[in-house]
C-alpha cells in the first residue's frame, strides 16, 4: 500500500506529465514563446519535486533503514542506498538536460537556425521525459511505498505536511494560477519565495 505521502508525490508525477505533454505541444508547433514559459515551469515545478524528496522524504527513509534491527519488510540499507543514489542521478540528469534546453531556448529568437535547434531541444526534452518515466515508476513501486511500512502513522502525517509545505513554495516568478496550471486546487495558500 503506498502511503499518503506517496500519494501526494505520485499525484505531482501525473502533474508533471500534463505538463511535459503541454510542452512537447509547444515545441511542436514551434511556437517559442510558449514553449519557453512551459518550459522554464516544467524545469522549475521538477525542481520543487526533486527539493521535497531530497530534503524530506530520502534522508528519512534512508535513516530508518539503516536503523531497524529486525527487517521483515522492504530492501536493505544498502539496497536502498543504491536505488536512492541512482534516483538522485536521474534528479541531476533532468536538471542538467533542461537547464541546457532551457538556456538554447531564451537565446534563440535572433538565431537563424530554429528549425535545427528547436529539434535538439525536443529531442532532449524526450531523453527526459522517457528517462522520468522508468524513475517515477520505481519511487512510485519502491521508495514512496517504503514509507508506508517504516513509518506509524504520526511519522507519515509529519512527512505528508513537510512533502506538502515544500511543493507549496515556489519561486516568485510564477503568478499562483501559472504554478497551479493543470493541477487540483486544494484551497492552500502557497507560500511564495
Ligand atoms: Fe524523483
Ligand atoms: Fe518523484
Amino acid at each position: 500500500m503506498v502511503s499518503q505521502t506517496g500519494q501526494r508525490l505520485a499525484q505531482d508525477h501525473a502533474q508533471l506529465d500534463a505538463l511535459m505533454k503541454q510542452l512537447q505541444q509547444a515545441l511542436k508547433t514551434g511556437d517559442l514563446e510558449a514553449g519557453y514559459t512551459t518550459l522554464d515551469l516544467f524545469w522549475a515545478r521538477l525542481a520543487v519535486h526533486i527539493r521535497a524528496e531530497h530534503l524530506h522524504l530520502f534522508p528519512r527513509v534512508l535513516s530508518r533503514l539503516s536503523k531497524r534491527v529486525n527487517q521483515t519488510v522492504g530492501p536493505s540499507p544498502s539496497q536502498a542506498q543504491s536505488i536512492v543514489d541512482e534516483l538522485r542521478a536521474d534528479h541531476d540528469f533532468f536538471m542538467h538536460k533542461l537547464a541546457g534546453a532551457i538556456d538554447t531556448l531564451r537565446d534563440m529568437t535572433n538565431s537563424d537556425d530554429v528549425a535545427e535547434r528547436l529539434k535538439t531541444i525536443r529531442e532532449t526534452v524526450i531523453e527526459v521525459e522517457k528517462r522520468l518515466m522508468v524513475h517515477n515508476e520505481i519511487e512510485e513501486r519502491q521508495v514512496y511505498g517504503w514509507s508506508t511500512a517504516l513509518f506509524d502513522e504520526q511519522e507519515q502525517i509529519e512527512l505528508l505536511t513537510l512533502i506538502n509545505k515544500e511543493l507549496a513554495h515556489y519561486p516568485s516568478r510564477f503568478a499562483f494560477d501559472t504554478w497551479a496550471t493543470g493541477t487540483e486546487s486544494k484551497g492552500e495558500e502557497p507560500i511564495v519565495r
